[in-house]
């Protein structure tokens, strides 16, 4: 089958399947200090690395939430690593709480404070990457309109890791077990882990 975005068949697919054809995808599990002082904590699946020297990453929200106007606001963010044991914590705080409530207390998730931005980070998070914001940029359709959404760049400045995650001088993917958005309301994990050597060109 062949359609375009707005011509989907919504009988035979009555819920968007492009973002289960971009999966699996890493979730940025952001926390943002509002201007007022409170810690704000969101998971974003539309999220990435954009660069590694400098690291730089990115998040993008469906709107002006919380988490874009805080990182805006402030110049900083915080990604949290979501491992297999955060998973329900990290789902729980996408829950549209109200203003005043911070979802680092709602969940019951304990925090630790950064060392070089003032958001804090999830302290049970096997790594955290301290941000400052470099770029804000509004996606435009091709016909030159606005989306609505807002895609923050931060440049990585520290870099925490629990001592428990390294093994044998890596970030050990299998023991810290990211979780991952596959489509609709799907997560999944990274098993079943394989190395491939990249190809090299030879006359
Ligand atoms: C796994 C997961 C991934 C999500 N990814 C995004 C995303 O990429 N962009 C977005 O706008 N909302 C996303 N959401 C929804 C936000 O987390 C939710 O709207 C949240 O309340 C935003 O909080 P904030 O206003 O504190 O930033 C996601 C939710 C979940 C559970």
């Amino acid at each position: 089958m062949f359609f375009t975005p707005e011509t989907r068949d919504r009988e035979v697919l009555p819920f968007d399947p492009v973002k289960a054809i971009i999966a699996p995808r890493p979730i940025g599990w952001i926390s943002t200090l509002s201007k007022d002082g409170l810690a704000n904590l969101a998971p974003y699946s539309f999220f990435n690395l954009v660069g590694g020297r400098p690291p730089m990453l990115m998040f993008s929200s469906e709107g002006y939430k919380d988490t874009a106007n805080n990182a805006i606001e402030t110049g900083e963010f915080v990604y949290n690593y979501a491992s297999r044991s955060l998973e329900e914590a990290m789902n729980a705080s996408s829950i549209p709480a109200p203003a005043g409530i911070s979802e680092f207390d709602h969940c019951g998730i304990e925090r630790s404070e950064s060392r070089l931005v003032a958001p804090p980070r999830v302290a049970n998070a096997l790594a955290n990457l301290e941000c400052k914001v470099t770029d804000v940029i509004e996606p435009k359709t091709v016909e030159g309109e606005k989306t609505g959404s807002v895609m923050v760049i931060g440049q990585v400045v520290g870099i925490h890791i629990d001592d428990q995650a390294i093994r044998a001088g890596r970030f050990d993917v299998t023991m810290t077990d990211p979780v991952t958005r596959l489509g609709y309301l799907d997560f999944g994990f990274s098993d079943g882990l394989h190395e491939m050597p990249r190809p090299e060109w030879t006359e």
